[in-house]
């Protein structure tokens, strides 16, 4: 089994410190850092936009894995990639009709594809799009907010798609990830944990990172 891919939501980190914070997860052994991009349509929050990615993309090599909770996110697949995303994540609900299309976006500017559905959507609704994307990201909290509680309902959704999907797709989980809800996911057969208030409220980054695995 390969290792599990840590993605620290840097929604909970310092925002007027995020160069620092962005090097500290690193050193503590995080492979990736997970962006939150939200529009206030899409969920009731606003955070990111394309300039913090351009900025992060100067002063770290880590994969930056971005989560678009935006409406119309066929619009923003070339600002991102063009600012430095590696992954862009869109989600399922807000494009249900032109899924391929935004795939084929993602893939034609050379970045990989995930696609994320909330914890109301049945599973089985994206698995025709399983062969074509790089990642399924399942929302195991409602989008929007960090430091909600875990939903254990939606961590059944993993099976489901590990069972439906080709071998190298990566499965991952958001929301409410913690040293012990990490291991439901993981055991459930996820590759790649993303988790906010639980690394960037841990006095030991380090620890966080490594309790999770
Ligand atoms: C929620 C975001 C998450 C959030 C996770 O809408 O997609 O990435 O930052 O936060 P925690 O790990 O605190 O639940
Ligand atoms: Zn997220």
């Amino acid at each position: 089994m390969n290792r599990t891919i840590i993605s620290p939501s840097i929604l909970s980190a310092d925002f007027a410190n995020l160069e620092k914070e962005v090097k500290a997860v690193k050193n503590a052994g995080a492979e990736w850092i997970h962006i939150d991009v939200m529009d206030g349509h899409f969920v009731p929050n606003i955070t990111i936009g394309v300039p913090v990615v351009k900025s992060l993309r100067k002063v770290t090599d880590l994969i930056l894995d971005t989560h678009l909770m935006i409406e119309n996110p066929k619009e923003y697949i070339k600002p991102f990639a063009e600012a430095g995303s590696d992954i862009l994540t869109f989600h399922y609900e807000a494009c249900a009709d032109s899924v391929s299309d935004i795939i084929s976006r993602i893939k034609d500017a050379g970045k990989r594809s995930g696609i994320s559905i909330k914890p109301k959507t049945d599973a089985r609704e994206i698995i025709p799009f399983l062969d074509k994307v790089d990642l399924v990201l399942i929302m195991t909290v409602e989008p929007g907010f960090g430091g909600q509680e875990f939903m254990h309902d939606c961590a059944m959704k993993i099976p489901v798609i590990r069972e439906n999907a080709p071998e190298n797709l990566i499965i991952q989980v958001d929301g409410g990830i913690n040293n012990i809800t990490s291991k439901i996911c993981t055991s459930l057969g996820a590759d790649s944990l993303v988790a906010g208030s639980y690394i960037f409220g841990h006095k030991d980054y380090e620890l966080a990172v490594k309790s999770l695995r």
